[in-house]
């Protein structure tokens, strides 16, 4: 029925919009778009390949047990940036999640609405060569790549929903600063504990070619245990490496710490000062107190 109507008339619930990279698109009312799969040249294939061979390379003994299993259950390393269609498929089979394609950023709301309905909104766009190693706006790679093997994982998946369906609170409570700080530094940014010692699962360091060494090896940045008040209070960066990490004991930790009521917790974060994002606090518990050497350095 609803698709029914969605389809008569020639662009009915469509929007031009302008992107943040300022491109001129049309999209759907949920601001998705076709991935437009049949649209990538071969060039920009083999540019997905390149950076997918780059990444693993590293990843080996480095990211997460749960978002390698991820890579492989999602057959992600067949070569060619993934049709979001199949991918769709085999991620949906596993833990109910889809891969829908957007332009670039979505507006908040629009954002925890496909999260909350478990939808993962991935760029479909890839970056360009000269920016092989950063950019700040999130392509396919950084999307597909970082964030979609961890999707495959039932206690993250869950984690993630719920995160849509707290940010739809959140944004009524006026308290979005808070809690996109727990996205920052957990789903961009987290390290876990393993019997192996520290590994990564965050979306922005497994995607990265320099912080994915740079998170578990430099004696540069702090290392402490994850807490979610700790977290919420604490700013972070967007223009180079982490100053601090927060480390969970696996994704049941996550849960469990996200399931019970934020109205409280809100309260509390709201009251307290921001920390900076290199602070130590002696109620942290610190695996590495780091020297902020790089933080420091004469760029
Ligand atoms: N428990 C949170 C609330 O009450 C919702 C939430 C869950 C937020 C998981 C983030 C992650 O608002
Ligand atoms: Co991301």
């Amino acid at each position: 029925m609803l698709l029914k109507m969605d389809m008569t008339g020639a662009g009915a619930g469509k929007k031009h919009i302008m992107t943040a990279l300022g491109r001129e698109v049309e999209v759907n009312a949920d601001y998705t778009v076709d991935q437009g799969w049949e649209s990538y040249t071969a060039e920009e294939h083999d540019r997905w390949d390149r950076l997918f061979a780059r990444q693993v390379a590293l990843l080996e003994g480095r990211a997460a047990p749960a978002f390698m299993s991820g890579l492989e259950k999602l057959k992600l390393s067949d070569g060619g940036i993934p049709d979001f269609r199949a991918l769709s498929e085999r991620l949906k089979a596993l833990t109910g999640w889809t891969v829908v394609a957007v332009p670039d950023l979505v507006p908040e709301d629009v954002f925890f609405d496909h999260l909350a309905n478990r939808r993962f909104p991935a760029g479909n766009f890839i970056r360009p060569e000269r920016q092989l190693d950063y950019l700040e706006e999130p392509d396919v790679f950084h999307d597909v790549f970082g964030h979609v093997p961890m999707l495959a994982h039932p206690n993250f998946a869950n984690y993630m929903e719920a995160y849509g369906k707290g940010g739809q609170r959140a944004a009524n409570l006026g308290v979005l600063d808070h809690l996109a700080r727990l996205y920052w530094y957990t789903v961009e940014f987290g390290l876990v504990n393993t019997d192996e010692g520290l590994r990564i699962y965050g979306a922005g360091i497994v995607s990265s070619k320099g912080e994915s060494v740079f998170a578990l090896e430099s004696p540069s940045p702090n290392r402490v245990h994850f807490d979610l008040e700790r977290v919420m209070t604490t700013d972070y960066r967007i223009d180079d490496y982490q100053q601090t990490y927060f480390v969970i004991d696996g994704f049941r930790e996550l849960l469990a710490a996200t399931l019970q009521d934020f109205g409280p917790v809100y309260e509390r974060v709201k009251a307290a000062p921001t920390l900076a994002i290199d602070a130590v606090l002696e109620t942290d518990k610190v695996y590495t107190h780091g020297t902020q050497e790089h933080a420091a350095r004469v760029a």
